[in-house]
């Protein structure tokens, strides 16, 4: 493939989520192989001192690395933790032919440059339990297996052990120290999180179970003084989004690439059938609450990410996030190399 076709590719890539929107990647392409590798330069040691996120991340552009060469009519084998006694090497995605791209791989790509990550409140409307179905079929391709958090005993404990992971993280100052340098108030910064992307309302008060990371670093604005609203009005709508959590039975970096492919097919599937998801990870980032988590939800293996998804507001789908330039990320070498 010509570096162009690459510099593509790896575009593509880097339209993955990223925890706190790190990228901790960067690539190597050759003509017939693109090496994508874990940059700790970009590590967070507080809120994910495994890197377990990082790479669940890192996985998840591998995914998108594939989707776009599928899109651009080639067939790529991807090798994880490939055996070369670099463990910073996740993976080498190898082009090992040339065929038409089909609609579905289309439709794939063409996902990845509307997906963003949407934390307003979702639309009313319930996702269909067929696209649900589906979204299992997908992730279990990575060997990867997706639960509906549907019964009310479980929604109480994840909802309980979110609430209680976000006031953890909130009294630690190390945590909060860290996301701040991860925030942005420019926009036109290529990465870390903006501030439009994060509803500026504390998440406590919004009519939602389920609380989303607050990124709101230090003082909030104080609503204490608005005026009443009408007395007479409805109270707002309570939001009912589906919470699926995304698992594995290992808990290596294998697994965790595995994880961040099917969440990274799963997002782009729900992308391209008009759904929206922000992931909620505050319980998995405390081995604390992780492990309640699956004792209390009888799991069998390990949860890697939970996720709310749902018909985004008509009015906002959300700030899109920076990217960091290509060039930044992917270094050319000659065949052979
Ligand atoms: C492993 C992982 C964990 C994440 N956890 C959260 C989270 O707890 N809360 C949240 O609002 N977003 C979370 N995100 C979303 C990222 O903040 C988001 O992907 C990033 O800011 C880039 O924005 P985009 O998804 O709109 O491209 C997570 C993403 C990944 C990959």
């Amino acid at each position: 493939m010509e570096e162009q076709g690459w510099t593509q590719v790896v575009a593509a890539a880097t339209r993955a989520p990223s925890i706190h929107n790190t990228q901790p990647w960067r690539f190597v392409a050759t003509p017939d192989r693109l090496e994508v590798f874990f940059d700790r330069d970009r590590a967070l040691p507080v809120l994910d001192p495994t890197g377990r996120q990082q790479v669940i991340s890192c996985g998840s552009a591998v995914e998108f690395a594939v989707v776009a060469l599928s899109a651009a009519g080639y067939d790529g084998e991807v090798d994880l933790l490939t055996d070369d006694g670099d463990p910073d090497h996740l993976a080498s995605i190898e082009v090992t032919g040339t065929r038409p791209a089909t609609d579905e791989d289309r439709a794939l790509a063409a996902a990845i440059g509307q997906r963003h990550t949407v934390r307003a409140p979702f639309q009313p409307r319930a996702v269909p339990p067929e696209l649900v179905d589906r979204l299992q079929q997908e992730a279990r391709l990575h060997d990867t297996w997706v639960k509906p958090i549907t019964r009310s005993e479980e929604e109480v404990a994840t909802v309980f052990l979110i609430s209680r992971a976000e006031e953890m993280e909130q009294g630690d100052p190390a945590y909060r120290e860290e996301l701040e340098r991860w925030m942005r108030t420019d926009p036109t910064a290529v990465d870390g999180v903006p501030v439009e992307a994060v509803p500026s309302d504390d998440p406590h008060t919004r009519p939602s179970n389920w609380l989303i990371r607050d990124f709101v670093v230090g003082q909030r604005e104080q609503h204490a003084f608005l005026p009443p609203g009408d007395p007479d009005a409805p109270p707002p709508e309570v939001e009912r989004p589906t919470v699926v959590l995304l698992g594995t039975a290992g808990d290596d970096r294998f697994a965790w690439l595995q994880a961040g492919r099917a969440l990274g097919r799963l997002l782009l599937v729900a992308t391209a059938t008009g759904l929206a998801a922000s992931p909620l990870t505050q319980a998995l980032d405390w081995p604390a609450t992780r492990t309640r988590m699956q004792s209390r939800l009888s799991l069998v293996g390990h949860p890697q990410m939970l996720l709310r998804m749902g018909y985004p507001p008509d009015t906002s789908t959300g700030a899109v996030s920076g990217r960091r330039p290509v060039a930044d990320v992917l270094r050319f070498e000659p065949a052979g190399s």
